[in-house]
């Protein structure tokens, strides 16, 4: 499989989003986007995005965002989906129906460097695929550039674990059974880099946008993507922070976790599955 160079600003990034993180969105993938769906749909309808127009989606990963964006450019619009990892742009690729006269295209390459034709979008999205930029200033003034000067910036980020139950509480039960260090500040690229929304609003006011509007967004959503507790814990150990967390843990740790996570989850069960708060920002802005 053909991927890019883990060099320049996000290199780390690229090594990261090329490895077992990946295997496993690739994985999980069904789960994790009806898990998102509904974060992924309020970002879209802000951007608003009409027939004909051209969008980027920016870190499209295994690809559902760039699809839904291209049933609502249809007919005769265009998707590109950028992502550094090439090994969920191939489950991109693989999943990506030709139709409805919409052009869809998917590049592996650095947001945050890739030379895009000037003012070339009409639109760029991204559902959390913006905060694993090293300069974020550096980056949304290089998007800033693809985008037409009336076009739209839109994406969805996470505020902290605190605000995220679905983070937090698996966390914390694993960290009761598995020594961890203190996580590292939330100054680096990660998931929770723009928890602080000065982080973002800084970076994108001197990348040369305005700020339409920044919305604090509480959304319930089926962990997992459905199932029951079992369902949901083995998908906990499988993704996200509490996994990392249990990477190194003993058989015993992770029985002893699993015991745990039973009796926390349980009031969270649902007829749909375990249901948590999640709790991002939503975010759109022009070019200034
Ligand atoms: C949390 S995943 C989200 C994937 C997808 N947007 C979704 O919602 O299913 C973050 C994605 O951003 C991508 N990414 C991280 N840094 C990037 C960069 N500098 N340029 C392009 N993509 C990047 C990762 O490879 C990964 O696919």
């Amino acid at each position: 499989m053909d991927r890019i160079e883990a060099a320049g600003p996000n290199a780390d990034q690229i090594e990261f989003w090329n490895g077992d993180a990946a295997e496993r969105w690739v994985e999980l993938g069904s789960q994790l986007d009806a898990m998102l769906q509904p974060l992924g749909a309020a970002a879209m309808d802000r951007a608003a995005p009409a027939p004909g127009h051209k969008v980027l989606d920016v870190g499209c990963g295994c690809g559902e965002t760039t699809m839904d964006l291209a049933h609502r450019v249809a007919p005769r619009g265009s998707v590109t989906g950028i992502d550094i990892s090439a090994v969920m742009l191939s489950r991109a690729r693989a999943r990506a129906e030709p139709g409805d006269g919409v052009e869809v295209t998917f590049q592996n390459a650095d947001a945050e460097t890739h030379r895009f034709e000037d003012a070339s979008f009409d639109h760029i999205f991204s559902r959390f695929g913006v905060m694993f930029f090293q300069n974020p200033t550096a980056a949304f003034a290089n998007l800033r550039k693809a985008l037409r000067p009336d076009g739209r910036f839109t994406f969805i980020c996470w505020r902290t674990p605190r605000e995220n139950p679905w983070v937090a509480v698996p966390l914390s039960v694993a960290k009761r059974h598995v020594d961890w260090p203190e996580a590292p500040g939330a100054d680096g690229p990660g998931e929770f880099a723009f928890a602080d929304r000065t982080r973002f609003e800084d970076a994108l006011k001197g990348a040369g946008f305005r700020i339409e509007a920044v919305d604090s967004l509480d959304i319930d959503v089926i962990v997992g993507g459905g199932g029951g507790v079992t369902a949901t814990i083995d998908f906990f150990l499988r993704q996200g922070p509490a996994a990392r967390v249990m990477g190194e843990a003993s058989e015993a740790q992770r029985e002893a976790v699993k015991a745990d996570l039973e009796e926390t989850l349980a009031p969270y069960l649902t007829p749909r599955g375990v249901c948590m708060k999640t709790g991002t920002w939503l975010v759109s802005a022009k070019v200034a």
